[in-house]
């Protein structure tokens, strides 16, 4: 066996994969497979043969690629994408629009988007929307040109939609002509995307699940290139777990209702104090918000407390304490200094929350929430607290979000019972074993309401 570290070397410079830990193993493989094919162990020889032969470099990358995906994974930004930006972009812009799924493996992205355009638009979308697929793997774009799907990757698409959009051909499904005709799937490397057609500029780059597999250097050479491919004011969206780890300064940030977003034309944040006195009581066609955007609930003119002075941690518990007294104003001015300085505090974040939450704003209080999650998915309080706002109807309600919260909760605190949830300056707002035992009391019975039928 030849020595991987010429191979780590050669692949993460020519497709920026990041081959260490248990992804080695599918390296080995790989180098087995290409050592057999060419007859020899001589590491140099190898890597002339995949620089000079593209079948060849093909077929390597395709064992190093993780092409998990199905359609409508993380289906709250597909459904944000569809039923808010788009409009608004076609308002603004007219069509047609053009969006990328850069790393679309064996395109179940692509084509979800494409179904929930055609269920929005009609027939219209068609002309009104251009969508590509790009992957650096041929393999998976064969498969997406092909169209023909079974399994596990229908596990989140509606039956309605699945039976809309497929035809049952042997023991698979097959996609709908005129959703194949529609997207079209290009090779795409995106360390180099100027190397083929790609198309572009791009009012939308999905890249979502992709960045996982590259190191910091490598996502910010991406984050420049993906950049160049975006139209002015086009948008880059990266999976739900990505998006901190892509804030690297090359794009901006934007939060629009919970939904996060880089966009290149929004160059600074805003002053946080200002910007959480502008945006009150947003309503939903409002301009965009940027990151730091999001509305407390609104002040009362009363006079700062007077421990305004003191350091983070003491005001983050005398917060605390006034919310525990149903002084919610109170609290709110402590907090809003806090969150100016540090929009990530989990601590703060979470109070904001449960502040925003009394004062009935449930979607401001769920949203808070979730930026603290962003931040520490180990803050047990504020899955409890999402799923609370979900049961007890203060939201509508989405069972399996519901229950996927008490669930983290349970499983977080099996783990570690007297987990601090990530919290680092207060102490958790309810005990975590009462916070246990009511998650799985709450987990239970709506397994009950549902039956076992
Ligand atoms: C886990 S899949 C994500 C699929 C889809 N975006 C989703 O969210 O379900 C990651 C894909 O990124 C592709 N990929 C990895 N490195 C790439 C590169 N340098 N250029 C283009 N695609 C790449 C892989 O081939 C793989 O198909």
């Amino acid at each position: 066996m030849s020595s991987l570290a010429p191979f780590k070397q050669w692949v993460h410079q020519h497709c920026g994969l990041h081959l260490e830990g248990l992804a080695e193993a599918r390296l080995i493989r790989a180098v087995d497979a290409l050592q057999t094919e060419i007859g020899t162990q001589d590491s140099d020889t190898l890597l002339a043969h995949l620089a000079h032969d593209n079948a060849l470099f093909d077929r390597f990358i395709s064992q190093l690629t993780v092409n998990e995906t199905y359609f409508f994974r993380e289906p709250e930004a597909i459904h944000w994408l569809v039923d808010t930006h788009l409009p608004r972009r076609l308002a603004d812009k007219g069509g047609p629009l053009r969006l990328l799924s850069a790393g679309c493996s064996s395109g179940e992205e692509p084509y979800s988007v494409a179904m929930a355009l055609l269920e929005r638009y009609g027939d219209r979308a068609q002309t009104l929307f251009h969508i590509t697929g790009g992957d650096v793997d041929q393999q998976v774009l064969n498969k997406a040109q092909a169209g023909l799907y079974s399994g596990m990757a229908f596990r989140a698409l509606h039956p309605a939609l699945k039976t809309r959009y497929f035809t049952p051909k042997e023991r698979s499904f097959q996609l709908v002509d005129s959703l194949r005709q529609w997207v079209s799937f290009r090779s795409l490397n995106l360390l180099a995307p100027s190397a083929g057609p790609i198309g572009g500029p791009f009012d939308v780059i999905l890249f979502r699940n992709v960045s996982i597999y590259f190191d910091e250097a490598t996502r910010r050479q991406i984050q420049r290139q993906l950049k160049q491919l975006l139209a002015p004011k086009g948008i880059l969206l990266c999976g739900v777990t990505e998006t901190l780890g892509n804030d690297l300064g090359v794009l901006s940030l934007v939060d629009d209702h919970g939904i996060f977003y880089f966009q290149a034309d929004n160059t600074a944040l805003p002053d946080m104090a200002a910007t959480l006195a502008a945006h009150d009581a947003e309503p939903p066609e409002a301009p965009l918000a940027p990151l730091l955007a999001m509305p407390l609930p609104a002040a009362q003119p009363e006079a700062p407390p007077s421990s305004a002075q003191c350091e983070p941690t003491a005001l983050l518990q005398q917060a605390l304490e006034q919310l525990n007294q149903n002084r919610f104003n109170e609290a709110k001015a402590l907090l809003e200094p806090l969150l100016a300085d540090d929009p990530w505090s989990v601590d703060a974040l979470l109070l904001a929350g449960l502040v925003a939450r009394w004062q009935q704003q449930p979607q401001q209080a769920f949203d808070c929430f979730k930026r603290a999650l962003y931040v520490a998915p180990e803050c047990w309080p504020a899955h409890f607290y999402q799923a609370e706002l979900l049961r007890q109807g203060e939201l509508p309600d989405n069972p399996t979000q519901r229950q996927r919260g008490y669930a983290a909760v349970v499983r977080l605190l099996e783990a570690s019972p007297t987990s601090s949830g990530g919290l680092k300056a207060i102490l958790p707002p309810l005990p975590p074993g009462d916070a246990c035992f009511l998650a799985k009391r709450y987990a239970a019975e709506q397994t009950a309401t549902q039956g076992v039928g």
